[in-house]
């Protein structure tokens, strides 16, 4: 199956010299199956005329919320599309977009969509590298639109540099990628296991670790981005993650977790043991604030449960289950142990002697071993995005192409 044929693809075009460039994007896209609709800024249909979008797409193209035909349904539109294409972008636009500045109706359909959004920007070069631009498009990512690159090369003011809009089949090839991955995990429940766990000593209080979270985030960010419906049991992290398909249980201890995992497990198909979880917990917990008093004075610990292992006990036939390594000594020997010994069909391997890896960074090391073989896949350092990409790659052979 073609992943752009029947898809909704609403484009917005705002005021560059770029604008020619979307002809060629919408004409690609109709050829590629999908419906497209196009809305343009006012200043947009300076450069091209919308008699050329709405010849190519088949539809009228609209600029504003009320015009001569009417009400412009923007809330219509946003929820009818599978996806919204803004390109190019202006400096104007993105600050706009970014503040929820609704002037257009450009921004009415963005504010609007519950759609996945892509933001291709087109400047000229130093207004891309202004700070205030750059804080633009920080803040959109972090609503969760999808930036695609500005190209380098000759502007329209006759300079070199970043700033040129993404070329058409550039912006084609991200949305076919989008799609074309979406599709791998939909219908698939996972659960994973994120963050520290913090075992009290007494209500102030507690034993925990350096666990961000950001790994067992990133990864359920990218289960959902594959159309996973993730349940995401996340001890004490600063971090949290906001998406319509992802469900966050928090917890504090080692055995609350244990009990969220195992309530859920039953009912997915693959487990993701990302957390560091405390091996042991005080014996006793004080129900008062401890006083000082001796030189010396010890704590009795007793160990927590093994929520991975409990998991591989009660594994199904259909149910995956990925576990988490980091190793000092005999690494590979190590990770694979653990994987035998927890019943996990593949365990990721991060080594505490790599730079940049490892808790609290944006950048993982990885290698992940297999059950099936005895082929370690070892990776270079990279964002924790992609390093979770890498990860759920490998449950493509697990499911494959189920859902084409
Ligand atoms: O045995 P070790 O702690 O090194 O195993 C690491 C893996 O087991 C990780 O996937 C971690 O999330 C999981 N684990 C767990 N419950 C524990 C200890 C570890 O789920 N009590």
């Amino acid at each position: 199956m073609l992943s752009l044929s029947g898809k909704r693809i609403v484009i917005a075009i705002s005021g560059s010299i770029a604008v020619y460039k979307m002809a060629f994007v919408v004409r690609l896209l109709i050829k590629k199956g999908a419906d497209v609709r196009v809305i343009m800024t006012p200043a947009s249909t300076r450069f091209v005329s919308p008699l050329t979008f709405s010849t190519l797409s088949k539809y009228p193209v609209f600029t504003e919320v009320i015009s001569e035909e009417g009400w412009n349904n923007h809330v219509e539109m946003g929820l009818w599309a599978d996806a919204m294409v803004i390109a190019p972008a202006t400096a104007k636009t993105l600050g706009h977009l970014a503040h929820g500045i609704c002037d257009t109706l450009l921004a009415a359909v963005y504010l609007s969509a519950k759609c996945p959004v892509f933001i291709a920007p087109a400047m000229d070069l130093d207004m891309w590298a202004h700070p205030a631009t750059q804080r633009n498009i920080q803040k959109l990512i972090g609503y969760g639109n999808y930036i695609v690159p500005v190209g380098e090369g000759e502007l329209a003011s006759g300079l070199h540099g970043a700033g040129r809009l993404a070329e058409p089949e550039t912006i084609l090839s991200f949305l076919e990628d989008f799609f074309a991955v979406r599709q791998l995990m939909k219908g698939k429940k996972v659960l994973i296991t994120a963050g520290p766990t913090y075992e009290p000593i007494d209500p102030v209080r507690f034993i925990g670790n350096r666990s961000s979270g950001k790994m067992g985030i990133a990864l359920a960010h990218a289960c959902a981005k594959r159309g996973a419906e993730v349940h995401l049991v996340l001890g004490p992290s600063s971090l949290t993650i906001d998406h319509p398909l992802v469900q966050v249980y928090r917890v504090e201890t080692a055995g609350q977790m244990h009990k969220e995992a195992l309530a859920l497990y039953s009912d997915c198909d693959l487990g993701i043991m990302a957390a560091a979880v405390a091996d042991y917990r005080p014996r006793e917990v004080a129900d008062k604030k401890m006083k000082k008093s001796s030189d010396q004075m010890e704590i009795t610990l007793v160990k927590n449960p093994d929520i991975a292992a409990d998991l591989g006990r009660r594994k199904m036939p259909h149910q995956r289950l990925i576990g988490f390594a980091l190793e000092t000594d005999q690494e590979q020997q190590h990770a694979r142990g653990k994987l035998e010994k927890k019943n996990f069909d593949a365990i990721v391997l991060n080594s505490l002697r790599d730079k940049g890896a490892g808790f609290q960074y944006d950048t993982n090391k990885i290698t992940i071993l297999l059950a099936q073989d005895n082929k370690p896949r070892v990776f270079e350092l990279k964002s924790k995005a992609e390093v979770a990409e890498d990860i759920l790659d490998i449950t493509n052979d697990w499911w494959p192409n189920e859902s084409e």
